[in-house]
């Protein structure tokens, strides 16, 4: 055997530990790491990348993103070639997006319809989560199928009413399920009868700027959720994965049933951590760029869910990359914040992001920054250790990560195909140099290397595998 590539000189950081190795690659796997690999026989010929003063990390993994998706009258800008161009810019190498359940389909039908719109465009790889939106027909026998086919998890809505809701029988039924199948649901937990009854009142009270969408939406009605989410999946003995937590009530909930040693997992965004409903005093109708759900939040929360990231009480952090453009998607509810397209862009810069906020801030370590980004995600959702790791054996995915370069982030040079950016003119330090998917290189420095249709789908193993 001979190495393809040699990493040489970099700090190479796992969850757990730090040390100065060169990384060495065949056939899109790591077959080596050690000292000086380059001078060895079987390293003479390989293509060398310098990264002595860097970090090298295992790739990104985002488990919460929505490429292509129809939404509120229109569909997310990014498609799987663009999104996963920008997500690779950005150091994060796999994607786990959504492929939807509608009413009266079969699971299979959301699974073929996600595999056409990815197949021939992702440049990295990727997987799929279904989202069931009934579970009136043979959908519940059919979730044992789609995890024998390699989708192991399911998001389920306690939000969104006649378009995405289930009712808690049919939440119930579905953990009662994945206690079975070994799958894992990942649960959109907000309150959502009673958020359309505060949302009815504000219009009729002439209430429909952006502002409107936050304050419709309290923090109370995401903590019930949550504590309802937590209490369902106990009684049916499922784990359950609470989606972009954004608040501090509902961490709570988390924390308390964490203590109480359930498998219950959060994951919580960038946006709610640099964020907060400030940012709807944007001129005009500006705040419409931070229309999402759950919404921002008072500004106090953010420090909250730093600590939660430190604490473990958060585990995971993804983006809930779902991006309308300013123009034309956004401007769909000039006069109504309730057909303004929920959705924020993010995939592109949660790697620098969080480095910057937790690493280069002091608030966590470069190991649990790495478990936060790629190492958790993957054993979560069964990837592990295929992803989420630098070891022999492991695919090469991997970021050669600058921890001192610094760069303020600008709809002006940004990859994802949206114009805006919800993080413009905030400076980030740390940011990736080259990016490997599989042993090749997709991003060095601004230059984009990858191509379409590279990206590989990935069969992932269910949650009890993984996690016992
Ligand atoms: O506003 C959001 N989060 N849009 C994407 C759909 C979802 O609920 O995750
Ligand atoms: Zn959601
Ligand atoms: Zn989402």
């Amino acid at each position: 055997m001979s190495f393809d590539t040699i990493i040489r000189g970099g700090s190479v950081v796992t969850a757990t530990d730090t040390y100065p190795a060169d990384v060495a690659i065949a056939g899109g796997k790591i077959v080596a790491i050690g000292a000086d690999l380059s001078s060895s026989g079987v390293g003479q010929n390989a293509k060398v990348i310098e990264a002595s003063g860097k970090l090298v990390l295992p790739g990104g993994i985002d488990v919460h993103t929505h490429l292509d998706m129809p939404f509120g009258g229109t569909t997310s800008a990014d498609d799987f070639e663009t999104g996963t161009r920008a997500a690779a810019f950005g150091g994060t190498t796999t994607l786990i997006d959504f492929a939807i359940q509608y009413k009266g389909q079969a699971l299979r039908q959301a699974f073929d319809t996600w595999m056409g719109k990815a197949a021939s465009k992702a440049v990295c790889d990727y997987a799929f989560h279904c989202i069931m939106t009934d579970v009136s027909g043979g959908q519940l026998a059919e979730m044992n199928d789609l995890v024998r086919e390699g989708v192991t998890s399911f998001k389920l809505f306690m939000a969104y009413p006649g378009v995405f809701m289930l009712d808690d029988g049919s939440i119930f039924k579905a953990l009662q399920r994945t206690s079975q199948n070994g799958g894992l649901i990942c649960m959109h937990a907000e309150n959502g009868s009673a958020i359309d009854v505060i949302v009815q009142q504000a219009l009729a009270e002439g209430k429909k700027a952006p502002k409107y969408h936050a304050l419709t939406r309290p923090t109370t009605a995401e903590a019930e959720a949550v504590s309802r989410a937590i209490a369902l999946a106990e009684m049916a003995g499922a784990p359950i994965y609470i989606v972009h937590l954004s608040c501090n009530d509902a961490l709570e909930k988390v924390r308390e049933a964490r203590d109480r040693g359930l498998p219950v997992y959060a994951e919580t965004c960038p946006q709610y951590l640099y964020l907060s409903i400030e940012n709807f005093d944007a001129p005009g109708f500006e705040g419409a760029k931070y229309v999402f759900t759950p919404p921002l939040r008072d500004k106090w929360h953010q420090e909250k869910l730093w600590q939660g990231l430190q604490r473990d009480h958060l585990q995971v952090v993804s983006t809930d990359h779902c991006p309308f453009c300013f123009k034309e998607q956004k401007e769909m509810g000039k006069d109504d914040f309730t057909k303004i397209p929920n959705g924020g862009p993010g995939v592109e810069h949660r790697m620098s992001l969080i480095y910057s906020g937790g690493v280069a801030r002091g608030r966590f370590s470069a190991n649990r920054f790495v478990e936060l980004v790629s190492t958790t995600p993957a054993k979560l959702f069964g990837l592990y250790p295929r992803k989420g790791t630098i070891a022999v054996g492991s695919d090469a995915d991997l970021v050669v990560f600058d921890p001192k370069r610094k760069h303020t982030i600008s709809a002006k040079t940004h990859h994802m195909r949206v114009d805006y950016s919800m993080f413009e003119g905030i400076e980030v330090t740390g940011m990736p140099d080259v990016v490997l998917s599989r042993g090749r290189v997709v991003v060095e420095g601004d230059k984009f290397l990858g191509k379409a249709g590279q990206g590989e789908f990935l069969r992932r193993a269910m949650y009890a595998q993984v996690n016992g």
